[in-house]
C-alpha cells in the first residue's frame, strides 16, 4: 500500500517577540488576566514588509533541509493560510517562485486554524493516488495583519509563524504499524460562521477586514468538536488511547489543549504546548509544535502522533501519523 510518510518538519517565526507586558500599555488587559484564561505569554509578529510567503519559505527551505532535498525534488505544495499575501494568486506559488522550484504545482488551502490538518489530507491523498510522489505541507499565517488591535478579546490571542512538512511516497503493509499518515478526518459545519469570521473580503467588502470572535462559544464547541474527531482517527485505525505516544493539538488556548487531553485520559507530559510562546498561530500552529518536539528529540521513530485542530468555519480534524 502506498503510503504517505513524513520525513522532515521546518518552522520560522518572525524575530519581534510581543510580550503581554507590551500589551498591557496597548489596550486594557494584564499579563494575569491572558495567562490564567489562556495560557499564552508571549507571541511572535511578522515585521513592515515581511508576508506569509516569506515566513512560508523559510520554513519550507528548513524542512528541505532536514531532508536533504532540493526545491526541484518536489512536486506540489499545499500551503495552508488564512492570511494570504493576495487575493491571488496563490500563496503556494509565491513559495514555489522563491524556493526556485521549475516544475510541480502549488495551491492554497483555506480552513482557517484547521488549515493545516486539511492541506496534510489532500496532500496524503495526492501522494496515495500517485499524482505527487514529495509534497511540501506549509501552514504560514501573518494573523497581526487581520487583528484588530484594539479589540482586547482578540488581539492577546493571535499570532504569526509558519510550519512545513515533507511528504514523501513509500511502501507499508496496509497496517497500523506502517510509518506516515494512518488516517485522517475533517469535518466542517457552516452554520457557525457568526462565531468566527473576518468581517471583509474581496466579494463582501472589498477589503481585508478584521477577525471577530465569540470566544466562549467557540470555547464550547472547541473541546467537544476535537475530543469527537480524535475517537474518530483512533476508531478507524483499531488504535486506543494508550497507544498515541504525542498529542500535537492546534495551539489556541492552554485550557482547550488540558481539556482535551484530559477527556482523552492523556497525561500532559505527552502533549507537546507551544502555545505559552506562540499564541495562536492558526494554520501554522500544528506543524510549529510539531518541528519543536522533532528537532528537541521528543518524537522518535515508531511513535505514534495524534494531530487535531479546530477553527473558523467551523472547521475541524484530526490525522494520525506513525513517525
Ligand atoms: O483557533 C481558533 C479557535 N479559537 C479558540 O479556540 C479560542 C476559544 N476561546 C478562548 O480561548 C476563550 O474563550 C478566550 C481566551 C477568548 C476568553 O476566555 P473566557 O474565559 O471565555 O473569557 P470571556 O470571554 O468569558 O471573558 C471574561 C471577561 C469578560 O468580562 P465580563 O463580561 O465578565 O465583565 C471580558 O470582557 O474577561 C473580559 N476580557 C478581558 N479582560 C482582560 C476579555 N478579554 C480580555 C482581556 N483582558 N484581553
Amino acid at each position: 500500500m502506498r503510503r504517505s510518510v513524513i520525513t522532515a518538519t521546518g518552522s520560522y517565526l518572525p524575530e519581534r517577540i510581543l510580550t503581554n507586558e507590551e500589551l498591557s500599555q496597548m489596550v486594557d488587559t494584564t499579563d494575569e488576566w491572558i495567562v490564567s484564561r489562556s495560557g499564552i505569554k508571549q507571541r511572535h509578529i511578522a515585521a513592515d514588509g515581511e508576508l506569509t510567503s516569506d515566513l512560508a519559505t523559510h520554513a519550507a527551505k528548513a524542512a528541505l533541509e532536514m531532508a536533504g532535498l532540493e526545491p526541484n525534488d518536489i512536486d506540489l505544495i499545499v500551503l495552508a493560510t488564512a492570511t494570504p499575501d493576495e487575493t491571488f494568486p496563490a500563496t503556494a506559488t509565491v513559495v514555489q517562485e522563491n524556493l526556485g522550484m521549475t516544475g510541480g504545482f502549488a495551491f492554497d488551502i483555506q480552513a482557517v486554524c484547521t488549515g493545516f490538518l486539511y492541506a496534510l489530507a489532500t496532500a496524503d491523498n495526492f501522494v496515495k493516488s500517485g499524482q505527487a510522489n514529495r509534497a511540501l505541507v506549509i501552514g504560514s499565517e501573518t494573523f497581526s495583519r487581520i487583528i484588530d488591535w484594539t479589540d482586547r478579546t482578540t488581539c492577546v490571542l493571535f499570532a504569526d509563524g509558519a510550519g512545513a512538512i515533507v511528504l514523501e511516497a513509500q511502501e507499508g503493509e496496509g497496517t497500523s504499524d506502517d510509518r506516515g499518515i494512518l488516517t485522517s478526518h475533517l469535518h466542517s459545519d457552516g452554520g457557525k460562521h457568526d462565531l468566527l469570521y473576518v468581517d471583509g473580503g474581496p466579494s463582501s467588502t472589498q477589503s481585508t477586514g478584521f477577525l471577530r470572535m465569540e470566544g466562549k462559544e467557540v470555547f464550547r464547541h472547541a473541546v467537544t468538536n476535537l475530543a469527537s474527531v480524535v475517537h474518530e482517527a483512533l476508531e478507524a485505525t483499531g488504535l486506543t488511547t494508550a497507544d498515541i505516544d504525542w498529542l500535537i493539538p492546534h495551539q489556541a488556548n492552554k485550557r482547550i489543549i488540558d481539556g482535551t487531553g484530559r477527556k482523552l485520559k492523556l497525561p500532559s507530559e505527552k502533549v507537546v504546548l507551544t502555545v505559552h510562546k506562540h499564541g495562536n498561530t492558526s494554520a501554522a500552529s500544528v506543524p510549529l509544535a510539531l518541528d519543536e518536539a522533532v528537532r528537541d528529540g521528543r518524537v522518535k521513530p515508531g511513535q505514534l502522533l495524534l494531530l487535531e485542530a479546530m477553527g473558523g468555519g467551523f472547521t475541524w480534524g484530526s490525522a494520525l501519523v506513525r513517525w
